[in-house]
């Protein structure tokens, strides 16, 4: 590979066949080949060189002698120049040609979605990748959230189905005013509202390469495919599951269809047995919805009750495990609600004493990850014994939406609950891109058979910044979790805990006083939703709702975040001081403000 000019490199190619192959690459990537012939070589030289060969030798030669004289041009063609020493006067001639590696025009009447124009994609590439940087670094700047206006929300609605097509720069400009002001917020530092990830810069970057390749990854021969089982290999070596072939896993969009597959994997286990789930009431509702999905009746569900740290009561568990069918049993790696962390090593404990029956699934949505943390990883003791795991990568590893994973002890179990007899036409050949031997298909592990590769920006992520960095980051959430968590209770004339901190969320709410003077929780409940939707409209920060035990209504803070800082939790703090100020002085909360003051 030699080096030009404005980063572009060249690489020359001599294949077995007559042809020579040019290839230029700029920054790495393998922009345009071209591939010359004797004849041409001849032509081009005006028959300096009569053969490939002579050509070969002629362009090495220079390139290794002086490179100056071949540079790519702004056309992205090679412009080749040297002097020539003729007969014995030392006569002296500019000799230059120019290899044209401009690919053809298109004059045939076939249509494409390639642009006529390269270079202005180019343009607006740079553009975009420069607005996206700007809007990464300036997040901070912004409000954590703004409504969308109704004019953006007809504008959006009243769109006419385009019959031909526009500017590729107009359609951005409508992104840049009718879609980029108006998303979620959870990139931002202050959005600490249901278990949102905030990304990266790596994963953003990542994202444009996967939908460039848009290469489609149910299996076969491509780097894709050994992308994905590198890291789900890495996620198993973090979380400590068998690292091997016996266990399998697969990227999926979420938490929710990673634990649609482990149901059903357990299923094909228990197949025509009555499998009961025990879960608590804490559990996410992504498992009713699973059970649901896969005709599990509702009397088969059994909501067992918690103890005091909201964690899955073991003893009552026991009790109300049937002996006489089996069971797939579920641990919390940290509840949606107050981020509680079940007792795994308990509940692998009762799934060892009968496992021909019971299955040990841990829904890891937020809490898998956090093995990346040597600090964290003893609260989830236990969580590398569970047949099935279902996690989450898009919320605390801060891979771009969607990404979530599940990964299953038993392999072959799994395999054989998706795996299709093969159609005709997915037949797979002894060569080519889907051979039979050796390569592995993800379509036999999942939902999908077309499917996306989520594994780059995976791969991306987790090479760019590295395990520790992660696991750093998850200590620092969970330490100003727990210093808002001590904000709180230094503020307890206006303030209450709800539940105790064990890893990045905070439940609280405002109590106006004392709650022991006040005995109107439904005054307070209808107090803390108007706090909390003041919060969230004027763009303050983003928290969410959750309802303690069966009527108290808590502000909950959860910090998936790596952009957020602890000074961030003092000033959040003075500010819903002020809110609540506010709020107390309009007419609907008289009342509460006269029993504050009492
Ligand atoms: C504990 C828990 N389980 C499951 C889920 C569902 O995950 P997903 O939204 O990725 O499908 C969530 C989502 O927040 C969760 O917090």
């Amino acid at each position: 590979m030699y080096l030009l000019n404005d980063n572009y490199c060249l690489q020359l190619v001599r294949d077995s066949s007559e042809y020579l192959n040019i290839e230029l690459h700029h920054h790495g990537i393998l922009i345009r080949i071209v591939s010359l012939n004797n004849d041409q070589c001849s032509t081009l030289t005006h028959r300096l060189c009569e053969t490939v060969d002579e050509f070969n030798v002629l362009i090495i030669d220079l390139l290794e002698t002086s490179i100056s004289n071949i540079r790519v041009t702004v056309d992205e063609n090679l412009e080749i120049s040297f002097p020539v020493r003729f007969g014995s006067r030392n006569y002296e001639k500019l000799w230059s040609f120019r290899i044209e590696l401009r690919l053809e025009t298109n004059t045939a009447d076939e249509i494409s979605l390639d642009p006529s124009d390269w270079n202005d994609l180019r343009l607006l590439g740079h553009k975009i990748m420069d607005n996206m940087i700007d809007y990464m670094r300036d997040v901070r700047l912004r409000p954590t959230w703004r409504p969308l206006p109704l004019i953006i929300k007809e504008t959006i609605l009243n769109g006419d189905l385009p019959l031909q097509g526009q500017s590729p720069w107009e359609v951005y400009d409508e992104v840049c005013t009718t879609i980029l002001p108006y998303v979620m917020g959870n990139i931002h530092p202050l959005f600490w509202g249901h278990v949102y990830g905030t990304g990266s810069t790596i994963g953003a970057l990542a994202e444009f390469i996967t939908g460039t390749m848009n290469t489609m990854s149910w299996g076969g021969q491509q780097a894709s495919i050994y992308l994905e089982r590198k890291v789900l290999s890495w996620l198993k070596q973090m979380i400590g599951f068998p690292n091997d072939e016996t266990s399998s896993g697969i990227l999926v969009s979420g938490t929710s269809v990673a634990t649609i597959i482990a149901l059903a994997v357990a299923r094909k286990k228990f197949h025509e047995r009555t499998m009961i789930i025990y879960c608590t009431k804490d559990a996410h509702s992504c498992i009713i919805r699973a059970a649901n999905l896969l005709g599990i009746n509702k009397e088969n569900i059994v909501h067992v009750s918690t103890n005091e740290q909201r964690q899955i009561d073991l003893e009552v568990l026991e009790t109300c495990i049937d002996p006489n069918t089996c069971g797939f049993i579920v641990g919390s790696a940290g509840t949606v609600g107050t981020g509680a962390i079940d007792n795994l090593q308990g509940l692998a404990d009762i799934c060892a004493r009968r496992p021909n029956d019971l299955w040990f699934h841990v829904d890891g949505a937020i809490g898998a990850v956090a093995c990346c943390s040597r600090r964290l990883r003893p609260l989830f003791t236990g969580l590398e014994r569970a047949d099935s795991i279902a996690f989450d990568l898009h919320k605390w590893l801060f891979v771009p939406y969607e990404c979530g994973c599940i990964l299953v002890r038993d392999g072959q179990l799994h395999r054989s609950t998706f795996a299709q007899p093969t159609v005709s036409y997915l037949t797979l050949l002894d060569g080519g891109i889907t051979p039979s031997e050796g390569e592995h298909f993800f379509s036999d592990y999942g939902l999908e058979l077309s499917r996306n590769t989520k594994a780059v920006k995976v791969w991306m992520t987790l090479k760019t910044y590295g395990i520790e960095r992660f696991g750093r980051i998850m200590e620092q959430n969970v330490d100003q979790a727990l210093y808002f968590a001590h904000l709180i209770e230094q503020h307890s004339n206006q303030f209450e805990l709800l539940a105790k901190v064990t890893l990045n969320i905070v439940c609280f709410r405002y109590i106006v006083c004392q709650s022991n003077i006040i005995d109107e929780n439904d005054m307070l409940n209808k107090f803390n939703k108007r706090l909390l939707i003041m919060i969230q409209e004027r763009g303050i920060a983003i928290v969410s709702p959750f309802v303690i035990g069966t009527n108290t209504f808590a502000l909950r803070m959860c910090i998936t975040n790596h952009r957020t800082r602890l000074t961030d939790m003092d000033k959040f703090i003075e500010q819903m001081i002020q809110l609540a100020r506010e709020l107390l002085n309009t007419d609907e909360f008289a009342i509460l403000k006269t029993m504050g003051s009492m």
